[in-house]
């Protein structure tokens, strides 16, 4: 068993759906990220049931994963996008998603991004301050558009989870003090090229516990009341992302039980008209994906065993970034035998803090394919070329075959926009 469903040995070897995941390595190299269609369909599903018959939209946070083949998925599916840039933006109209289901979220929203949003039609800017929304009014008054806009509210709620992707706490840079918050709608009504729409928070990510949520929600009902006696009225409010996938062995929110208790609260506050907006990233592809590594080197000392792969930090970001745990899977396992080792597994780069797991218990031989799991989420995304090392490629399997979603970058791709200096500079020092 998998922490992935869509994951599974079968007749000893670890498949993707219908696909054999050490063929897929043996064809396509290694790293190499592979993500199933139907865990995507899957995920999406266990929203769109807990939403049924209700006024909602569901933004996938794509910062999770923004590959073109995702988001065309998603798209397809139904659903609309956070972004928080206009790289971001681009992808989504690249992918055919509509611009008209998307928001805007982001502490720096420059002026081009809000020129780009604007032009073309989002659904909602959700504003991060008092300043940005100067900005936006004055942006959007001068090209004679006007900006639908949410506050971002920052409840000052724990989501308890890790300090780094905790972001609903007061000391945190993001949203709008709740306390704030209605003196800064009082002004937004006032400003030019601005129409008020809503109100959004986003609290922390990987949550696994639905108390936070709701303490959010109480208080921004009791914000959205307040408004009211000021004669502004909401059409949405947004919850952002946030719910926590399995890695390891953790319990996680069900939708479908989270949102019932949320649309309840709604009704009882008699706010049940509001459209719920959701952002979620993480739990839409986390559990989509692996990444497959070569086992290149075992290395036994006193202290440790290390098996050294090739995939590494800059490939998956997560482990050294956070203490995350992925779980590791050989894709042809072998029993464990008493001698079995525990390996630290790390890659290639010239950093201590270059590890994918720790003190893993398995039965490893040099040219042996892993699956790192769950790296559907913030894996390719915060890849990066550290070492000089391409990005590797992206595959997306659907039932019995593979799909190319993104080539291996090349090692002349990694410089082919640098140049030297120009030989007469260098000939005249
Ligand atoms: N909306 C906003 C405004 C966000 O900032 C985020 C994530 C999301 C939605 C999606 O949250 P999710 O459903 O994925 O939890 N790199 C970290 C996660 C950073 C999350 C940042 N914001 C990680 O690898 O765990």
């Amino acid at each position: 068993m998998t922490v992935a469903p869509r994951f599974q040995h079968k007749n000893g070897t670890l498949h993707v759906e219908d696909v054999s995941l050490a063929q897929l390595a043996k064809e396509f190299g290694t790293p190499l990220y592979v993500y199933s269609r139907a865990a995507l369909q899957d995920a999406w599903e266990s929203y769109a049931r807990a939403l049924a018959g209700r006024e909602a939209l569901v933004c996938f946070g794509m910062k999770a994963n923004s590959n073109l083949a995702v988001l065309a998925e998603f798209s397809r599916l139904g659903a609309g996008f956070d972004i928080v840039s206009g790289g971001e933006l681009a992808r989504v109209q690249a992918a055919g998603g509509d611009p008209g289901k998307v928001v805007f979220s982001g502490v720096g929203k420059q002026v081009w991004e809000m020129q780009a949003a604007l032009e073309a039609g989002v659904k909602c800017f959700n504003v991060e301050s008092d300043a940005e929304l100067d900005r936006l009014s004055k942006v959007a008054s001068t090209s004679g558009r006007v900006a639908p806009v949410s506050l971002r509210v920052n409840p000052d709620v724990d989501a308890q989870t890790h300090p780094y992707i905790s972001t609903g706490l007061k000391e945190n840079k993001f949203g709008i003090a709740i306390e704030q918050a209605p003196e800064i709608y009082r002004r937004a009504k006032t400003l030019p090229g601005i129409e008020i729409v809503g109100v959004d928070c986003h609290i922390g990510s990987q949550i696994t516990e639905a108390a936070p949520y709701l303490d959010a929600l109480d208080k921004l009902i009791a914000l959205i009341h307040g408004l009211r006696e000021d004669g502004i009225e909401l059409k949405h409010l947004d919850l952002g992302g946030g719910i926590g996938i399995r890695y390891a062995n953790e319990q996680v929110l069900e939708p479908e039980k989270l949102f019932s208790q949320v649309f309840e609260r709604l009704e009882a506050a008699d706010l049940g008209h509001l459209e719920l907006v959701l952002e979620p990233g993480r739990s839409l592809v986390g559990n989509a994906g692996v990444l497959l590594t070569e086992v290149q080197y075992l290395k036994h000392s006193d202290a440790k065993n290390f098996a050294i792969v090739d995939a590494a930090m800059n490939d998956l970001l997560r482990p050294t970034l956070y203490d995350a745990w992925h779980d590791v899977e050989a894709v042809n396992p072998r029993p464990a035998t008493a001698v079995t080792p525990s390996y630290d597994i790390v890659g290639p780069i010239c950093e201590s803090g270059d590890w994918l797991a720790r003190e893993r218990r398995l039965e490893l031989h040099q040219g042996d394919i892993l699956a790192v799991m769950s790296a559907g989420a913030y894996a390719f995304t915060m890849s990066s070329q550290y070492n000089s090392r391409p990005r590797a490629a992206e595959i997306m399997v659907d039932g019995t075959r593979a799909h190319v979603v993104r080539q291996r970058e090349t090692i002349a791709g990694l410089f082919e926009s640098e140049r030297t200096l120009p030989a007469d500079v260098l000939n005249n020092s």
